[in-house]
């Protein structure tokens, strides 16, 4: 623990007292607040109040410090005493806490949640989590890890993959493909006592001991993974069955709507051509009318005496009406 007692001596005033609500500034804003209400970065504290349970900003000088893997938090808040104290398990300092800038330790600790990927220490104070691939399911690190045994995500890529054995043969916890009959005695990595595969209370929890099991495990998974892309292709196909007819009525629906327009105007042109027609005949019925009174007239004619006949041109009135 690293307290300041000679800072006691400076002025300290609370600048917030808004309680829950308040929260300390981010990285980004942390200079602007500071030089707005302490003039200077360096005056600025934003710290957890032990007592009264929220954060508190004030103003005082110097800047203070706490050794690596602690934070400061302030303890008394009557007289801003200040205190070194663990950072939260979530989180980690590697190097000295500064309280200009900081509210808390500086980094989030990551997680191990890739595929494949278990926590292979929760880390320290100072230091992140470390994470391994899950042997025990075939998972193998992609690239390898600067510690053979773990890889930290915050330094490098800890992605996993399943590792392949041939058959007869496990992957062991140095994460080569053993035969059972080559099990080693032990190993460089540690073995991961107990990982729990499933919540089927059917299938036993996967320990070191039942490798064979945890090969069988693996391959479960892909045989799932296998049995579920079988499953959605099946459920596509009522789709198509459901999808298509209804396409289809649209399609049919269309087409009749044409066809209903086509036939209209079908109707329409057959009306108007047999009312065409009908007139046609009726101008045909008078012609033929017509002509019969002409031949009646021209068999009147030759009775006719030839003077009276004198002006009347049979011929033309015949041509006029064809
Ligand atoms: C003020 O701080 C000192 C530590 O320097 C502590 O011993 C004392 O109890 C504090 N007083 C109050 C009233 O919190
Ligand atoms: C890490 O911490 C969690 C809970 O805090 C615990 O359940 C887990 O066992 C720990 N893992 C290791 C490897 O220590």
């Amino acid at each position: 623990m690293y307290i300041c007692s000679l800072c006691l001596i400076m002025s300290l005033w609370k600048l917030s007292e808004s309680g829950f609500s308040f929260h300390c500034p981010v990285q980004s804003h942390w200079k602007h607040r500071a030089e707005n209400n302490c003039g200077s970065v360096d005056g600025y504290f934003c710290l957890f109040n032990r007592n009264e349970h929220y954060f508190t900003e004030f103003c005082r000088k110097p800047p203070d410090f706490e050794a690596p893997g602690q934070k400061l938090i302030v303890a008394g808040s009557s007289n801003g005493t200040l205190q070194g104290a663990d950072c939260n398990s979530d989180f980690y300092q590697p190097f000295k806490f500064l309280s200009s800038g900081n509210s808390r330790c500086v980094y989030e600790k990551s997680y191990c949640n890739g595929e494949g990927l278990v926590t292979s220490s929760n880390g320290t104070l100072e230091n992140d989590r470390s994470c391994r691939c899950d042997y025990t399911r075939g998972y193998n690190f992609i690239n390898q890890p600067k510690h053979r045994c773990y890889c930290v995500p915050s330094e490098e890529d800890c992605s996993c993959h399943l590792k392949i054995c041939p058959s007869n043969h496990i992957l062991s916890p140095d994460y080569e493909c053993l035969n059972e009959n080559e099990w080693k005695p032990s190993f460089h990595c540690d073995s991961i006592s107990t990982v729990v595969l499933s919540k089927d209370p059917e299938i036993p929890l996967s320990t070191d001991k039942s490798s064979m099991e945890n090969y069988v495990q693996a391959n479960r998974k892909a045989a799932c993974v296998a049995v579920l892309v079988v499953f959605m292709l099946i459920l596509s196909v009522p789709m198509i069955f459901v999808v298509l007819p209804i396409l289809e009525e649209c399609l049919c629906r269309m087409k009749r709507k044409h066809t209903e327009v086509d036939e209209k105007i079908a109707s329409l042109i057959a009306i108007e051509k047999s009312s065409l027609k009908k007139q046609i005949d009726a101008i045909d019925f008078e012609k033929q009318e017509l002509k019969g009174k002409i031949c009646k007239l021209e068999d009147n004619i030759e009775k006719v005496p030839y003077h009276v006949l004198g002006k009347i041109c049979v011929h033309q009135i015949v041509h006029a009406f064809k």
